[in-house]
């Protein structure tokens, strides 16, 4: 296994940036490191959470730059010069263009919080993506940890995990569910096989390599 560099980004409170700290202090990704978390706006408790762990952080304002072509360019250049390997979108809702995702070819992975290709896309963030599960009245929902490309919630599938509708949910219980059941176990999974070179795509399908 070789050692990565990981940053992870991040707009909220960070239960999925703890979840990763949580397993890298277990030992769960070898010895590669969150070493960078970036924040979409000061003040967050992910921030907090970079803090309490030692781990350094910068805050990145879409407000600050004119453009999101600006803006990315900033994000490329902070993970670059901080020789990331690896970048987690946990919870990290500002826009970004190709440069991104082409100076990090299969090495962006994010957290989606539903069964893609279900409830996914343009307008499918936060709360929404669980109102929009009750309102179709689903019996199984979860999460979705995938490559990200240039269009939204599109890209290559790494894992998945599903996770129990309860008659009576309301779109924050069933929130927290999906992340206690499914999100925080199956992001640190997915690090966890890149971080071991197990995952190679072909043709937009993620396989998982044995050992
Ligand atoms: C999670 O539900 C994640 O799936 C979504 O944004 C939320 C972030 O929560 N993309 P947190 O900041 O990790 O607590």
């Amino acid at each position: 296994m070789s050692k990565k560099n990981i940053a992870v980004l991040v707009s909220g409170g960070g239960t999925n940036l703890q979840s990763l700290i949580d397993c890298e202090k277990q030992g769960m990704f070898g010895e590669s490191k969150i070493t960078l978390v970036v924040a979409s706006k000061p003040g967050v408790y992910a921030l907090e959470r970079a803090a309490n762990n030692g781990i350094d952080s910068t805050v990145l304002c879409r407000k600050d730059y004119e453009s999101i072509a600006d803006y990315s360019k900033a994000l490329v250049d902070t993970l670059k010069n901080a020789d990331i390997d690896l970048v987690v979108l946990a919870g990290f809702l500002t826009i970004i263009d190709e440069q991104v995702y082409e100076a990090y070819p299969n090495a962006i992975i994010n957290i989606h919080p539903a069964l893609i290709p279900s409830f996914c896309g343009k307008g499918y963030y936060g709360l929404h993506v669980h109102e929009a599960a009750l309102e179709k009245g689903v019996r199984v929902s979860g999460a979705t940890v995938h490559f990200v490309t240039p269009e939204c919630d599109a890209g290559p599938i790494i894992m998945q995990k599903a996770v129990e509708v309860k008659q009576g949910d309301t779109p924050e219980t069933l929130q927290k569910r999906i992340m206690e059941e499914a999100e925080w176990k199956i992001l640190p999974e997915a690090v966890k096989l890149f971080c071991e070179d197990k995952l190679e795509v072909k043709d937009n399908i993620v396989f998982i390599k044995e050992n």
